[in-house]
Parts: C-alpha cells; sequence; structure tokens
C-alpha cells in the first residue's frame, strides 16, 4: 500500500511534509484526528532511510495518540512530527526554528512536545514561534506512573504474582519506572543498549538481546517501538508485559499470540498515557486532575482486559474499539479548530 492510500484507509486529517532548503530540514507532521481537540504529540529527530520511512513512522506514531488521548479521556487529538537529521546534527537549533515555522502556519491544530531525540530544551525553543507547546515539563515521571498503575491493576485482574520486573532501556521514563519498582521493594533485572546506564542502579542487568526473555514475571518495554516481533513473543517467560515504550508490537495481530500463550499484555497507548495527560495539564494551565487522569488508567486497563476475556479477542482489539466509540461519539466535532485561526 502506498503512502496515500495508507492516509485514507486510517482516515488521516492532514500530512504535510516540510522542506526548508536553507536550513536542510526534511520534516512531517502528521495530523491523524482532531476530533477531541488540537493534536498533541511529539517531536522526533532521527535519522530515516527514506522520506517515506519518515512519513510512515509519523503517521503510526499520530495515529497511536490519538486513540492514547481518547482512551485516557483527553481534549486532545493525535499528532506526531518527525525531523530526519541525526538527533546530533550540526545546526539542530535552525533545524528546529524552522520546523518551528511550519507548526506555527498550522494555527494551533498541532501542539508539539519533547519525544526521542528532543528534550525540554527544544521546546523551549520552539515556543519562540509556536504559541502553544507541551514537554516544557518533562513528563515521564508521569509516565512511569501511569504504567506502574497499568502493572498493578493488571496483577490484580489475572491475580499474577510479581517478584520480579524485567525492564528493558532505563532512559527517562525506565529510570522512573525502576525508581518507583525499588521503592517497592520489588527485585528488578534490567538492560540498556548503554551499559552505563543499565549499571546505575545496582540491580541484575543483562545484555540488551536477553532482557524480554529473561527470567521474570512481568516484562516492561521501556526504549523502542517494535521490540515485540513473533520470535521474541515466542521467547517471553513473563506472564506479563506492560509497556512504557510507543507501538511496541511488530505488528498489532501480535497481541493474538500473546494471549495464545496467556500472557496478560496492556496496549502501549493505555499503560504509558501518563506523559501525555501531564502534556494536557500543561497545555491547559493546571494540574488539577493529574492524578485521578492517571488512575483511571488501572480502570480502563482492567476494563478492556476483561472485556477481552468476555468476547475472546485480544486486547488491542478492544482498546481500539474503545477508542472509536469516543470518537464516533464527538465526531460532529471534526476537525478541531484553534481559535486563532478562524
Ligand atoms: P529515552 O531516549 O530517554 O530512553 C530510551 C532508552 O532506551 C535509552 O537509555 C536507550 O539507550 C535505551 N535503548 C534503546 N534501544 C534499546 C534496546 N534495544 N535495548 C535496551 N535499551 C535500549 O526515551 P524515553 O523518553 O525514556 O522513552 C522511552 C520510550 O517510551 C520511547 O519509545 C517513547 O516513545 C516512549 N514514551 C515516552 C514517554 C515519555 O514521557 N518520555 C511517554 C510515552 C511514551
Amino acid at each position: 500500500m502506498n503512502v496515500l492510500q495508507d492516509l485514507q484507509s486510517r482516515d488521516f486529517e492532514q500530512l504535510v511534509v516540510c522542506r526548508d532548503p536553507a536550513t536542510g530540514l526534511e520534516s512531517v507532521i502528521a495530523i491523524h484526528d482532531t476530533t477531541l481537540g488540537p493534536a498533541l504529540g511529539g517531536v522526533r529527530m532521527r535519522s530515516y532511510a527514506s522520506t517515506e520511512d519518515a512519513v510512515r513512522d509519523a503517521m503510526s506514531l499520530a495515529q497511536s495518540m490519538t486513540y492514547k488521548s481518547a482512551v485516557a479521556g483527553l481534549e486532545l487529538g493525535g499528532g506526531k512530527s518527525v525531523i530526519n537529521a541525526p538527533a546530533d546534527a550540526a545546526d539542530r537549533e535552525a533545524l528546529l526554528a524552522a520546523h518551528g515555522r511550519f507548526i506555527a502556519s498550522l494555527g494551533g491544530r498541532y501542539i508539539p512536545g519533547a519525544d526521542m531525540g528532543t528534550g525540554a530544551a527544544d521546546m523551549e525553543l520552539l515556543a519562540r514561534s509556536v504559541p502553544r507547546v507541551s514537554s516544557r515539563r518533562d513528563p515521564s515521571r508521569f509516565t512511569a506512573r501511569g504504567v506502574l498503575r497499568a502493572l498493578d491493576a493488571a496483577v490484580e485482574w489475572g491475580n499474577l504474582t510479581v517478584r520480579r520486573v524485567a525492564v528493558q532501556g532505563l532512559g527517562k521514563v525506565g529510570s522512573h519506572l525502576v525508581e518507583l519498582l525499588l521503592a517497592r521493594g520489588v527485585q528488578v533485572v534490567v538492560a540498556d543498549v548503554d551499559p552505563e546506564r543499565a549499571r546505575r542502579y545496582g540491580v541484575d542487568v543483562v545484555p540488551a538481546d536477553d532482557i524480554l526473555s529473561t527470567d521474570a514475571d512481568v516484562v516492561c518495554p521501556c526504549a523502542a517501538g517494535g521490540v515485540l516481533t513473533e520470535a521474541a513473543i515466542d521467547r517471553l517467560k513473563a506472564r506479563l508485559v506492560v509497556p512504557g515504550a510507543n507501538n511496541v508490537l511488530a505488528h498489532d495481530a501480535d497481541a493474538g499470540m500473546l494471549a495464545a500463550r496467556g500472557i496478560v499484555f496492556v496496549p502501549d497507548f493505555v499503560a504509558n498515557a501518563g506523559g501525555v495527560i501531564a502534556c494536557e495539564a500543561e497545555v491547559k494551565g493546571t494540574d488539577d486532575g493529574i492524578d485521578a487522569k492517571i488512575e483511571a488508567i488501572g480502570d480502563t486497563t482492567v476494563s478492556i482486559l476483561e472485556e477481552a476475556a468476555q468476547r475472546g479477542t485480544d486486547v488491542v482489539t478492544v482498546a481500539t474499539l474503545l477508542a472509536d466509540r469516543r470518537l464516533a461519539k464527538c465526531r460532529h466535532q471534526r476537525p478541531y479548530f484553534h481559535p486563532a485561526s478562524t
């Protein structure tokens, strides 16, 4: 399927491919759905093999943001942008400034945040040209809190045991999660491609290639997407997978494979919504409601696991249906327009 067919079949609102010869910028802004509000999603900066790869990545991530915000009950739509450049690009300030001008031209329909390759300082830079920016406060600790809430809810629902938890990736989310787990006295085993990061906590460390198949009751992938391939699922020893990372399944259909193996899986866009919950609060200018929304991740987890068990279907299908139901109810409001643009 080519990109344009993909755009249609996934019901995308808008796709902007940006080029600025003066700075060498090549970037993509994907707005999947603004039924519930402006599309909020991170700015990913990395090197892609082709423009098409960058477009596809932005599209998948934007669609997940729609589901994530819808399931978490937020007044946000789903979007994402990617800058096709290595994270250590020579003139990253110029690239970000040029990307910011393209974002600003959308009149508030897309609100950027930090993602892989970008951070709070980059959001400060974007804020010079973009009226609304999120992640000027690092949302990762809220993401980790939400992952833990989903983990607790799934453990209780499945009557599972949690003696040992494996965490893949000790970046912003993974390290907060490890701290929360250690504070509870849970045994933790970790891996990171950067061995220094893995050794920081004095807990068991395994090679990065072995973490998903290590002996543990729970696995929390907190690194890159696409790590749960068929082969990786085959080797899992844990009974529960709760992701901090986005789009961890190599293929959504593999959720069925996890279920067939009796492994409880919490879809990533349910488990890792704590970050976008914090971003919504930041954009609205009040933290009231953050705790309740993170707490609700637990209730949502249970209702999705329960419905999937009752219907004999997989959790990703059920979670997607939940998001679709909320979107359908509000569909008359699509697309969202920022007041400044009307
Ligand atoms: P980060 O870039 O701070 O950390 C990622 C860590 O994973 C790094 O330490 C890196 O060395 C490690 N890593 C990369 N590949 C690995 C591999 N194959 N095996 C083991 N370790 C590996 O990123 P951050 O912010 O912690 O995000 C992690 C994931 O969670 C990403 O997929 C991100 O999209 C997702 N996410 C992050 C949120 C946030 O609040 N930061 C919110 C929702 C999702």
